[in-house]
């Protein structure tokens, strides 16, 4: 028997400002998407900001439904429009916010399981890392890949253990 542990690397700033202008730019899509969020039920809107290798930036809000599993969260409203719009391109990275009546929380808003199995998919269908970027008021969280925010991800095709 061994003892095993997962070490998770990421990046912590204390306020946008400390990004790099291309990190700033997205932070800044995604708090402004958070304002689009259709969330009657919850109130608690969430906003999400993807960056193609195009250069091009995607947004997304949550969108939510009377019958409530037809909503769908943000950050997978922005991937499945990007994909279906943009299929050549790959996402580098997704920025997430999210905040009750649409005010920012202090804390980075961290994106749900089924999200995460999302961009993990979306980060093998481009080939390369897909950063993820977790905004708050007062912390703001940079990963460098979906791995990092998913670590055991299912994969049918791995040959080690
Ligand atoms: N939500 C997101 O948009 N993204 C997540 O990663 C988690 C949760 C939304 C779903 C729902 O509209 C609201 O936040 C409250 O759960």
């Amino acid at each position: 028997m061994t003892d095993k542990e997962i070490k998770i690397n990421f990046i912590e700033y204390t306020s946008l400002g400390e990004l790099k202008p291309e990190d700033r730019r997205l932070a800044e899509a995604a708090i402004e998407a958070l304002k689009r969020a259709y969330a009657p039920f919850s109130n608690f809107n969430v906003g999400a900001a993807i960056r193609l290798s195009n250069g091009k930036i995607i947004t997304g809000a949550n969108q939510e439904n009377e019958a409530f599993p037809s909503g769908l969260c943000a950050e997978r409203t922005a991937m499945f429009y990007a994909s279906a719009e943009y299929p050549e391109e790959s996402m580098e990275e997704i920025a997430i916010t999210g905040g009750k009546n649409g005010v920012m929380e202090d804390y980075p808003v961290t994106p749900c399981g089924a999200c995460r199995q999302v961009m993990a998919e979306y980060q093998k269908k481009g080939g390369k890392p897909m950063g993820v970027l977790m905004i708050g008021k007062k912390k703001i969280w940079k990963f460098r890949k979906v791995e990092d925010i998913l670590p055991l991800i299912f994969d049918s095709l791995r040959k080690e253990a």
